[in-house]
């Protein structure tokens, strides 16, 4: 259940746009979070109830350093009148009593005002198909696609009525493209696609806007708290083998920071005109591009059979000529765009 928000380290400005950020005390959540507070929003830092709001609230003062005075000196203490309060808001995802009751929380304390929804609490998944149970599958849907559902559904009237709103999906490059190994986590991040594309074209009038931002790989602790499978088919265990032991670490070596993607965030929620996606990592693009222009799916079938098959690997590469030379340096398998993070 929810908790009322509790105040922290600022005052709120009159009229400073509202913001709800779900996942909040950690990794992507806890950066967007800064960027936003530091750009002048009231943001309402979505967390469990046991999770600790320390290392979150420490990062925001740090942001906000000492204020200056008229004469430019700094007393301790003074925060800078640009970052907007933060408060921390129990918010388990995972139920639909709760996100209820947080939202309705914040929207009794802002008057009915919530300008941006950050859909970020989520977690992954490694795991072959037959060794995920439908158990496991339902878990992390329910946390990364119902729980993205829910926020939007309790905040959604209020945007709506206000004829105002940004919801921004924290998806991934693996919400695109099905990577080996990745089903239970990108099935939850293709629902999550799906219903923002939708969405997008039904809001857009309303000038409530649907943005998607797909990060690649970003260092954060999401892979200590994966799901990892227990024991793929011995049939299948060569392509797990090769999987985790070349693309993961060309993962890590690709990763992004929490920061870095924050960004991206913060353009998705400031820019004038929103795009529908913001993609944060430029070694996806041009996967991304052979996908979506080879309509028979030679393209992406190339790019992830090479995954699994490792260097030697071989294989029909019925990939366009476009993506077989010049621009494709991000295909994983031949580059190492991935992710450290999992995705
Ligand atoms: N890191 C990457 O490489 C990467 C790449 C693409 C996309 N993403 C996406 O980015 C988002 C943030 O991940 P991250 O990398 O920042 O990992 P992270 O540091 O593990 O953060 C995930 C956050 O989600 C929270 N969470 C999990 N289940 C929840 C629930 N039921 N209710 C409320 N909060 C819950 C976690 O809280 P607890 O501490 O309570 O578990 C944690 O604060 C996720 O949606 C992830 O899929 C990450």
């Amino acid at each position: 259940m929810a908790s009322p928000p509790s105040p922290s380290s600022a005052a709120p400005t009159a009229g400073a746009p509202v913001a709800i950020v779900s996942g909040a005390n950690s990794g992507i959540g806890l950066a967007a979070c800064v960027a936003l507070a530091s750009a002048g929003h009231i943001v309402y830092a979505g967390m469990r109830a046991g999770a600790s709001a320390d290392a979150l609230l420490a990062a925001v003062a740090a942001a906000a350093g000492p204020a200056t005075n008229a004469d430019g000196t700094t007393d301790a203490g003074l925060s800078s009148p640009s970052v907007g309060a933060v408060h921390v808001l129990r918010m388990d995802v995972g139920a639909d009593a709760s996100v209820t009751a947080a939202v309705a929380s914040v929207l009794a304390a802002t008057a009915d005002r919530v300008d941006v929804v950050v859909a970020n609490a989520g977690y992954g998944a490694i795991a072959n198909v037959e060794d995920a149970s439908v158990a496991d599958f339902e878990a992390i849907l329910n946390v990364n696609f119902l729980g993205a559902l829910r926020l939007v559904k309790a905040a959604l009237p209020s945007m709506r009525r206000r004829r105002s709103g940004r919801v921004v999906g924290i998806s991934s490059v693996v919400g695109l493209l099905g990577w080996p190994f990745y089903g239970p986590y990108s099935a939850s991040k293709f629902a999550m696609e799906g219903l923002w594309e939708s969405c997008f074209s039904e809001y857009k009038g309303l000038d409530v806007h649907f943005v998607l931002v797909e990060p690649g790989p970003v260092r954060t602790g999401v892979a200590s708290r994966a799901f990892i499978g227990r024991s793929p088919p011995t049939d299948i265990k060569p392509a797990w083998d090769t999987f985790l032991s070349t693309k993961m670490p060309a993962m890590a070596a690709a990763a992004q920071t929490a920061d870095e993607c924050a960004a991206y965030i913060l353009r998705a929620v400031t820019d004038p005109s929103p795009a529908l996606r913001y993609m944060t990592h430029p070694s996806q693009g041009a996967l991304l591009r052979a996908k979506v222009t080879d309509l028979d799916g030679a393209g992406a079938a190339a790019a992830l059979l090479s995954m699994v098959q490792g260097p030697a690997g071989g294989g029909d590469d019925r990939r366009p000529a476009e993506a077989q030379h010049g621009t494709d340096a991000a295909v994983p398998g031949e580059s190492g765009g991935g992710v450290e993070g999992l995705d």
